[in-house]
């Protein structure tokens, strides 16, 4: 058991998420250092604190910090943030957490979507995606998701009011696409890389923008690809592609929850989450995420209280 030094609290972790990000941190230095072997698995966590060596963190607070895929972590009391302690304390792992803030931010702020426009978002089932989605309807949008498998793409359309969902994998991805966006496509929330952002970037309007917010197709590859057409069609077509991290919206943040919090009180936002139970079941958890198992936020629940 760590034991906290001045200014440090311990954290019981009660959910960790698990992330694409994950896979990629493995693969290299990136916003973040690499992680190497021997290293302990880095998350983002939400906890209960057991002990304090810092007065503006009671014990029994509620806070989000980043953690280790482990029972208890220590935190410097200026790098985590007490959270409200109501239920269910998920929320903030999926809506109020990153997921949340990566589709809000990155749809509202980077995409900057009009109504009337056609968004397409790949991973439109995952745990950002499925967000964009409905947060695009919201704006009085058409919204066309990208995702694994019939099944998958029939539940965007029917559980999520998606307008079209298209499965990458039946092997049709530009024809399915002209079908789908007939008028073209405006905003294209990238989560995927790789070849799928090489098809839509031919079928982006002028002036259209790309969020770039990940490449999860690229993370668990020895053989990484990217779009042959560019800087082409971004030039032709006037294009705007923009990548952007969660975090860099810092004076936004009190209103993307405040609207958050509002749309899913109002059930205009449907809250998907797909909980793993134990930490001995992380490994197999990532390995299924990356395989397209999820729907929704994959997070690991550690303990329950
Ligand atoms: N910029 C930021 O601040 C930020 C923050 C969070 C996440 N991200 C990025 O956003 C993206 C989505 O993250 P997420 O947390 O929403 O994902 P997620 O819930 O972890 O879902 C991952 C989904 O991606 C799909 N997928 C896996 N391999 C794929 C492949 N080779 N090609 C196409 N799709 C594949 C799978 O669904 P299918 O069944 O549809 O294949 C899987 O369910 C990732 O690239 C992640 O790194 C960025």
């Amino acid at each position: 058991m760590p034991e906290p030094g001045d200014g440090e609290v311990l954290i019981k972790t009660l959910y960790m998420s698990l992330d694409a990000a994950n896979r990629a941190w493995m693969k290299g230095p990136s916003y973040r250092d690499a992680i190497v072997d021997g290293d302990v698995m880095p998350t983002f966590a939400l906890g209960r604190v057991v002990e304090s060596k810092d007065a503006s963190v009671p014990i029994g607070s509620v806070v989000e910090a980043e953690g280790l895929w482990s029972d208890y972590f220590l935190a410097r009391a200026g790098n985590l943030r007490i959270v409200p302690d109501v239920p269910p304390l998920s929320h903030h792992m999926s809506i109020l957490g990153i997921a949340g803030k990566t589709a809000y931010f990155g749809l509202l702020n980077v995409g900057r979507p009009k109504a009337g426009e056609t968004i397409v978002v790949s991973a439109a089932a995952g745990s950002v995606g499925n967000l964009v989605g409905q947060i695009g309807k919201l704006k009085g949008c058409r919204v066309v998701g990208i995702a694994g498998g019939a099944e998958k793409c029939s539940w965007l359309v029917e559980e999520l009011g998606f307008d079209a969902a298209i499965d990458y994998k039946s092997g049709n991805l530009f024809k399915d696409l002209k079908a789908a966006c007939a008028g073209g496509i405006d905003v294209y929330f990238d989560n995927v890389g790789g070849q799928t952002l090489e098809t839509v970037l031919f079928q982006m309007n002028l002036y259209g923008r790309i969020v770039c917010c990940g490449a999860i197709s690229q993370y668990d590859t020895k053989n990484p690809i990217g779009p042959q057409n560019l800087p082409g069609l971004v030039v032709v077509k006037r294009l705007r592609m923009e990548g952007f991290i969660a975090m860099d919206f810092p004076e936004h943040e009190a209103r993307a929850e405040t609207e958050l919090r509002t749309w899913v009180k109002e059930e205009k936002l449907k809250v998907i989450e797909d909980i793993v139970d134990g930490l001995e079941n992380a490994p197999r958890a990532l390995i299924g995420l990356l395989s397209g198992e999820n729907r929704g936020k994959r997070m690991v629940c550690v303990a329950m209280e």
